[in-house]
């Protein structure tokens, strides 16, 4: 039997190579002159991210023996839009950083419009994907996976949650409100991933409530792992500036709660996470280590 360690190391070299592979078909370099507009995308999709978001999506597909490729493709469109929103972020008008991944970010590499037009190009990349006959061969299934990564990317998920999180800026936020920033910026791109990964597996509602149950909690988990790495994390490993939050008056979990507290919290919400997979066996194992991975790692 293979260790469980090893299991999510295999999981995640797997799938880095596999959305690679994938963005580099799905971004073929152009003859004419959008070409730094691809080049820019490619810069931002290809090598770098941890790919935690397409691993969600096809260890929950894999539950119900959905086909590989098809998942990998709708893990893709996933982390089109999570690219797409980190180039985004890392924009002078919002967090304005200069590091991403280890490589200056895409506006200090390239400029500030290619880097706009690149996110949006992302965006819409996510939904072309989505649409494709390769995805299922069931257009309702199509739909129903559009319809679920428009919802977690807008105003009532991740670009809502980023505006919330400007806003706290100049206001102070009660824990509720950060626990409602964090699920809308961070935690619905995650619980879409593995709602796809349902969808596609035209899993039965018996099974999809326990796993909404286990992706609301990583979620809010990932978040705090996310603020407690800003807070004590090693540049170096996380490939990112680090110790911003405080100087740019982030709300968080660590800046309310305090680092200790914070890591408790992020420790009880992966157990909690984890419970609610006891409705699967050992088929979801990878899904179990994951949830610890998320609020264990280093970057
Ligand atoms: C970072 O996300 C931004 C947040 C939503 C917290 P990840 O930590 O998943 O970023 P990469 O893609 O692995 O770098
Ligand atoms: C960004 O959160 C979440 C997004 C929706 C992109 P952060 O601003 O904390 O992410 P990092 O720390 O820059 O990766
Ligand atoms: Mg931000
Ligand atoms: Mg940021
Ligand atoms: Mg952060």
């Amino acid at each position: 039997m293979q260790d469980k360690a090893g299991l999510l190391q295999e999981g995640l070299v797997r799938i880095q190579r596999e959305v690679d592979a994938s963005f580099d078909e799905f971004l073929p370099m152009p003859a004419d002159t959008r070409k730094r507009l691809i080049e820019a995308m490619r810069y931002a999709a290809i090598g770098g991210g941890k790919r935690v978001r397409p691993l969600l999506l096809t260890a929950t597909a894999s539950l119900f023996n959905v086909d590989r490729q098809a998942a990998v493709r709708a893990g893709c469109a996933v982390e089109s839009i999570h690219v797409y929103s980190l180039i985004h972020d890392d924009l002078p008008c919002m967090d304005d950083d200069a590091l991403r991944h280890g490589k200056p970010t895409l506006h200090r590499h390239f400029d500030e419009a290619t880097a706009v037009l690149a996110g949006d190009s992302l965006h819409a990349l996510a939904f072309e994907i989505l649409s494709m006959p390769e995805i299922s061969d069931d257009p309702h299934v199509r739909a129903d996976l559009v319809a679920t990564l428009a919802g977690a990317s807008g105003m009532h998920g991740m670009a809502g949650g980023q505006m919330m999180d400007i806003v706290a800026e100049e206001s102070q936020y009660d824990l509720p409100a950060v626990t409602r920033l964090q699920q809308l910026k961070t935690g619905a791109l995650l619980a879409a991933a593995v709602e796809m990964g349902a969808i596609l597996g035209r899993a039965h509602e018996d099974s999809r409530a326990p796993l909404r149950f286990y992706s609301r909690d990583i979620g809010l988990a990932f978040q705090i792992a996310d603020d407690l790495l800003d807070h004590e994390g090693d540049e170096a490993k996380a490939g990112k500036a680090l110790r911003k939050d405080d100087g740019q008056g982030k709300q968080t979990f660590v800046s309310l709660m305090g680092a200790e507290a914070a890591r408790t919290q992020a420790r009880a919400l992966v157990d909690q996470a984890v419970g609610h997979l006891d409705h699967f066996g050992a088929e979801a194992d990878l899904l179990r280590e994951l949830a610890r991975f998320i609020v264990e790692r280093d970057r």
